[in-house]
């Protein structure tokens, strides 16, 4: 099957009780013992903290598009990590990230190696350094596409220095989506999303996803049996509803995302731009290689004037909406600087490469000539 058929159609075959064809939300937090023509997870359907109907449809559905042998959800994104981290970094093991890897990520891990004993270390880009540490792993976290400079990591490689090093690679798919790129495919061990980002797509749920072999997901199972980070049923629907068009809407973002780099990189108000899909992009020959289809929706620029010349564009947008996030049907807008990246250390945040100068846009499913025509007019004057 193709992508866009198993966005559409994903793990749902019809409600067994009433043949309705969409998925029903079921809110019932207990369900009475004895058999019943459904078997979850625990097994037997009793108490939604555990399996519930709607949040189990959308796990099937998660499985199938990201080539997974089953599929698990959270009440976040940020509760998918943590499941992993406290399902698989235990005592004594070492634990390698990206040093640009997603802020509240690196906060909770560095938090939990504190208390559950592991340690944390932080390398690359340049990716050698974080392949280097990669090799005396037990566990590598690694994303897709890094925010905000857009590095993609040779994934292909890094599967292999994983397996040989006998560590467990878990891959953040969040910025790619398994419609340009499926981890599982290539051979990591778990993946992980955001799905308030573009599974679900449409700005109006928090949510989070893993898929991978049985085995693992059964442990993320327990944990999050657990800890109580469960969706809801109506946000397991919200997801399982964004699915339903998530080929259409991550084309379209891709194609916006592409006329927009250009765009800005022909601008001569801008000094920088970071791109996957540019061949100006350090990683671009790796994006290239591992990305089918197209190379995200967000993009990344430095104006010329640093700091006050950015802060006095993001003040002048009109259409896009300075605002958190991506992957929504809205061009949204950031300065890393004062928000995502605040926290960091200055030196750190510099060697990153993150300068007060630099805005992260992700790109909406708008008209592109509109995007671009707000752009210009921010950029102006
Ligand atoms: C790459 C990435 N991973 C994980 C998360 C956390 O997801 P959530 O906000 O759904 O908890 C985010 C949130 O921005 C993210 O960008």
């Amino acid at each position: 099957m193709g992508r866009g058929t198993q966005s559409v159609h994903g793990g749902w075959e019809g409600d067994i009780y009433t043949g309705a064809l969409e998925p029903p939300i079921y809110l019932s937090a207990t369900y009475r013992f004895g058999d019943k023509p459904f078997a979850p997870r625990g097994r037997m359907l009793k108490y939604s903290r555990e399996d519930n109907p709607t949040v189990y449809w959308l796990e099937r559905h998660v499985a199938r598009l990201e080539g997974g042998e089953d599929g698990l959800t959270f009440s976040s994104g940020m509760a998918a990590i943590a499941a992993v981290l406290m399902g698989f970094a235990g005592r004594g093991a070492r634990v390698v990230m990206p040093r640009e890897v997603y802020g509240v990520t690196r906060v909770l891990a560095r938090e939990l190696s504190y208390r559950l004993g592991f340690t944390l270390r932080l390398a690359g880009p340049p990716w050698e350094e974080f392949l280097e540490e990669a090799a005396s792993a037990d566990l590598v976290f690694a994303e897709t596409i890094t925010n905000p400079l857009l590095h993609t990591p040779p994934l292909d490689i890094l599967v292999k220095v994983a397996g040989e090093a006998g560590a467990l690679l878990v891959v953040d798919n969040t910025f790619a989506t398994p419609i340009l790129f499926r981890p599982l495919e290539l051979g990591a061990d778990l993946v992980i999303h955001s799905a308030t980002k573009y599974l679900s797509g449409h700005n109006d749920v928090v949510a989070g996803v893993a898929a991978g072999p049985a085995n693992y997901v059964n442990l993320l199972w327990g944990w999050r049996r657990i800890l109580g980070s469960q969706p809801g049923a109506f946000e397991a629907y919200l997801v399982l509803r964004g699915l339903r068009t998530l080929h259409l809407r991550v084309r379209r973002h891709c194609e916006n995302a592409k006329v927009v780099a250009e765009y800005l990189e022909d601008h001569p108000r801008v000094s920088r731009v970071y791109y996957p899909g540019l061949p100006s992009h350090p990683d671009h020959s790796t994006a290239r290689r591992l990305l089918d289809g197209g190379y995200g929706g967000v993009v990344s620029f430095e104006v010329r004037g640093g700091g006050p010349e950015a802060l006095r564009v993001l003040s002048r947008v009109r259409l896009i909406r300075p605002a958190p996030s991506l992957g929504v049907p809205s061009t949204l807008i950031i300065h890393p600087a004062s928000s995502s990246h605040r926290d960091l250390p200055l030196s750190e945040r510099l060697r990153l490469g993150i300068s007060d100068g630099l805005l992260r846009l992700s790109v909406g499913l708008e008209d592109p000539e509109d995007i671009v025509e707000d752009l210009s007019q921010a950029l102006s004057g």
